[in-house]
C-alpha cells in the first residue's frame, strides 16, 4: 500500500489586481507528501507560500491543477464532504491569539471542535484538558482567555486544538515565527514529539532556513509563486542549483 499522503499537480492560483490585472500568486506547482513527511516551504514575503497553504487545504480552491488527499481528489469538492477532509489537514498561524475567541476560554476553544462533532460538553472538555496537558500547557491555564497566556503558552493551545480531531496533516504557516528563541525551540520539540508520537506529516512553512534545516526532511523553494527548486533540505542547502535559493541561503547564513 502507498504511503502517499498528498499529492498536488500543477496548482495554479491568481487573484484580480485594482487595475483590472490578475497576481499570479502560485504557478504551476507540484509536489508530493508522505504519510508522516515534513516539507518545508520557503521563499521571500509575497511569494506564495500562504496561498499554496490555504490551497492545500482547500480554504480556497484553484483555477488550475489538482490535489489529492490520500487518494481522493479534493480539488472541486464543497460542503459537507469538503468540510470532512478538511477535519484532516489542519492549520496553525503566526498568531494563535487572533484564531481564537478572546472571550472564551483555552480549554472551551479547544472542546468545540469536539462539540461541534456531537460530543458531549463534558466528555470535549475531559479531552480537551488532556490534549492541552499533552501540548505542554500547564493545567491552571486551562481556564484562562488567550489574552491572559503569554504568546508561546497560546501556540500550545493553538496546537492542541489543531489536533483535536485527529489530523493527517499540520500545515504551519510561520507558527514559531513570532516566538523568541527559547519558546520556538519548546513549540519545535512539541511539533516533532507529536510527528513521532502521532505520524503526522508537515507543511511547514518558515522563513528562517535554519528551523527549516533542523525540522523538515524536504524543502520546496518558491520565488515569485512559482517552485524554483525542491529536495532533500540537507541536499538544497549545501548544493543550491536555483540562484534565488542560493541567494536566499547567502542572507541566512
Ligand atoms: N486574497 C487575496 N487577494 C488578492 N491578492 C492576494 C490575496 N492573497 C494573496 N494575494 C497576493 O498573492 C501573492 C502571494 O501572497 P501570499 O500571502 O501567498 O505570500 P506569502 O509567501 O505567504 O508572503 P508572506 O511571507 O509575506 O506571508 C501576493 O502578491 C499577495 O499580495
Ligand atoms: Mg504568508
Amino acid at each position: 500500500m502507498s504511503n502517499r499522503l498528498l499529492t498536488v499537480e500543477h496548482l495554479s492560483k491568481s487573484f484580480p489586481r485594482r487595475d483590472g490585472s490578475r497576481q499570479e500568486a502560485v504557478r504551476d506547482v507540484s509536489f508530493q507528501l508522505e504519510q508522516g513527511e515534513t516539507l518545508g516551504i520557503v521563499g521571500g514575503s509575497g511569494s506564495g507560500k500562504s496561498t499554496l497553504a490555504r490551497l492545500v487545504t482547500r480554504l480556497i480552491a484553484p483555477d488550475a491543477g489538482r490535489i489529492l488527499l490520500a487518494g481522493q481528489d479534493i480539488t472541486r469538492l464543497k460542503g459537507r464532504p469538503l468540510r470532512q477532509v478538511q477535519c484532516r489537514m489542519q492549520m496553525v498561524f503566526q498568531s494563535p491569539a487572533g484564531s481564537f475567541d478572546p472571550r472564551q476560554t483555552l480549554v472551551h476553544a479547544v472542546a468545540e471542535p469536539l462539540c461541534c462533532q456531537g460530543m458531549p460538553r463534558r466528555l470535549a472538555v475531559g479531552r480537551a484538558r488532556s490534549l492541552l496537558e499533552q501540548c505542554g500547557l500547564p493545567a491552571d491555564l486551562a481556564d484562562r482567555r488567550p489574552g491572559q497566556v503569554s504568546g508561546g503558552q497560546c501556540q500550545r493551545a493553538a496546537i492542541a486544538r489543531a489536533l483535536t480531531i485527529g489530523p493527517r496533516l499540520l500545515v504551519c504557516d510561520e507558527a514559531t515565527s513570532a516566538l523568541d528563541a527559547t519558546v520556538q525551540q519548546q513549540i519545535l520539540d512539541l511539533l516533532r514529539q507529536l510527528r513521532s508520537q502521532c505520524g503526522l506529516a508537515f507543511l511547514f512553512i518558515c522563513h528562517d532556513l535554519a528551523v527549516v534545516q533542523q525540522f523538515c526532511d524536504r524543502v520546496l523553494v518558491l520565488h515569485g509563486g512559482r517552485m524554483v527548486e525542491d529536495g532533500p533540505v540537507a541536499e538544497v542547502l549545501a548544493h543550491p542549483r536555483n540562484a534565488y535559493t542560493r541567494a536566499l541561503i547567502d542572507a541566512a547564513w
